[in-house]
């Protein structure tokens, strides 16, 4: 870019910028709040009045958050020892989600009509911990091991018994005879190499180091509006701070692409495992490509949608031939963690299988209708669909978010799926056990408690 053309850009993004700073105050003159509807970004500012604000209505907020996921949820989670993720870590137990004068049973014989008037539903959508925030939030398990990603102003909020494996497996689909790669480490810049070299070629060592590198966003930067008090933590954040491993620690955000603020969707990170087979990328975007994806989570994601923000704030536009390509070449190789009992169609080999999974696997196909959407061998149509559980519950504002429709969702790959809670675009359901009682009542299946247990037996073995 020649110095005329950065001069002339720069002009143009302080003029929106400015536009948007007359816009958020008009906003705060009628509103009477310091919340915008584009955000708490504010330019006249400096870091320590910006982080004085944040901090004077974080204890409030975090009560307000907590105080909803004690009402919705049993926080106190069971886990079963006998079933393992692959990284070794007891799955969580559900259902986890509480109820309001009526049990499961009762729930599932009523019309969505009858849910929604009583207001009982038990999976409307998850508010992020501080709604009219958002931003990058990272769980404690991850802040243990790399403290650059702790944010002074807001918390996690799940609990970690019902996240993925703090360390999880990496598998290859060029060397399954390796299993696990991981075996326990958190792959970061610092030992990728040592740990990679001689298994991958140069191209996808670079992609990987590439994807392991710090680059600035939205509240990791260098500027004032940053949510970071530490030097390390200006330098940015890697796409492997929140897919760990390839994998995810569910790591979480608001989705870049709904406005206002209040309808924007809380998003978990997905596995990266299994991009390989999957035609469309993102809950609700569906980019066609992982290379697209990548471009997209640097440029914009990051950002939270916001081209100005990013120019201001450092961002690094990836190079598609010599940069992007790399890292989609490393992330289409990550597999799918083993699955024993499943044969070459995906389905269970009868011989290694329980009867209650054998039940299971013909109630998905079959009566529970799960097949339609998630047919073997992965258990995705890669499709999208429009669950419309808007059906279930009234729209209103709950804890800074509108409880309104989630629209098409993409149909998420079931292989391997006990490695990743809490489940849903935005994680509403912790358990496997809640997806059955999502899923039982978004259909109207009216499944008994057997059945249901046959259902998660199955779930269980993908
Ligand atoms: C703050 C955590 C975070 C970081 C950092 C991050 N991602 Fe993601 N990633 C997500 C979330 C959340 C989604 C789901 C987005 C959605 O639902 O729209 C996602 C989705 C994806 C997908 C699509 C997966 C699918 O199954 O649809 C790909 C590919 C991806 N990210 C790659 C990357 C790359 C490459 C980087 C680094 C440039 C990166 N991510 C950085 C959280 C993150
Ligand atoms: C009409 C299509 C459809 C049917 C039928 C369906 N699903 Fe899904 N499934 C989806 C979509 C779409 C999502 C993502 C929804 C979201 O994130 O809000 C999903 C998500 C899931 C998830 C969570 C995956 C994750 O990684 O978060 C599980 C588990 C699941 N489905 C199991 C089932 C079971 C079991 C059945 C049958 C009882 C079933 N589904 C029936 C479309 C369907």
């Amino acid at each position: 870019m020649n110095m005329t053309r950065f001069t002339r850009w720069r002009g143009l993004v302080a003029g929106v910028l400015a536009a948007g700073g007359l816009i958020s105050l008009a906003l705060v003159a009628q509103q009477g709040s310091v919340v915008s509807s584009y955000g708490p970004t504010d330019q006249t500012q400096t870091f320590e009045q910006i982080k004085a604000g944040r901090m004077a209505v974080k204890a409030e907020r975090a009560k307000a958050h907590a105080d909803l996921l004690a009402a919705r949820y049993n926080l106190d989670i069971k886990t079963d020892p006998s079933a393992k993720m692959s990284g070794g870590k007891a799955l969580p137990v559900g259902p986890t989600a509480k109820l309001v004068g009526v049990t499961w049973e009762q729930l599932g014989k009523m019309t969505p009509a009858q849910i929604r008037e009583k207001g009982i539903f038990p999976y409307p959508p998850l508010p992020f911990p501080d709604h009219a925030e958002g931003g990058m939030l990272f769980p404690p398990m991850t802040i243990k091991l790399l403290p650059r990603l702790v944010r002074f102003d807001v918390d996690f909020d799940l609990p970690e018994a019902v996240l993925p494996d703090v360390a999880p497996a990496i598998y290859l689909t060029t060397r399954p005879d390796l299993g696990d790669v991981a075996k326990g480490r958190v792959i970061t810049i610092n030992n990728f190499y040592e740990i990679f070299n001689g298994i991958l070629n140069p191209k996808q060592i670079e992609g990987l180091r590439l994807l392991l590198t710090q680059f600035p966003q939205q509240q990791f930067n260098a500027t004032e509006d940053r949510r970071t008090d530490r030097a390390d933590g200006m330098l940015g954040v890697t796409c492997f701070d929140c897919h760990v491993n390839g994998h995810t620690n569910r790591a979480t955000h608001l989705v870049g692409d709904i406005r206002p603020q209040e309808f924007r969707h809380r998003i978990n990170t997905p596995s990266l495992r299994g991009v390989n087979i999957q035609r469309l990328f993102g809950s609700q975007r569906a980019l066609k490509t992982v290379e697209d994806f990548t471009e997209f989570e640097q440029r914009a994601a990051y950002f939270d949608g916001d081209i100005c923000m990013a120019a201001k704030k450092g961002v690094n536009v990836l190079e598609r031939g010599s940069q992007v390509h790399f890292m989609a070449e490393f992330m289409e190789i990550l597999d799918f963690p083993p699955a024993p009992k499943l044969n070459i169609y995906g389905e269970l080999d009868t011989a290694k299988a329980t009867p209650s999974e054998i039940r299971g696997e013909a109630l998905f196909n079959g009566k529970a209708r799960c097949i339609s959407c998630h047919p073997a061998p992965y258990y995705t149509d890669n499709s999208m669909h429009n669950l419309r559980a808007e059906r279930f519950y009234k729209q209103e504002l709950v804890d800074g978010m509108m409880m309104a429709h989630d629209g098409p969702i993409k149909t998420f790959p079931l292989r391997g799926v006990r490695d990743s809670p809490p489940y849903l675009h935005d994680g509403r359901c912790l358990t496997l056990e809640d997806t059955v009682e999502y899923f039982n009542l978004v259909q109207q299946l009216d499944l008994t408690p057997q059945e249901k247990s046959d259902l998660t037996a199955f779930l269980r073995c993908l």
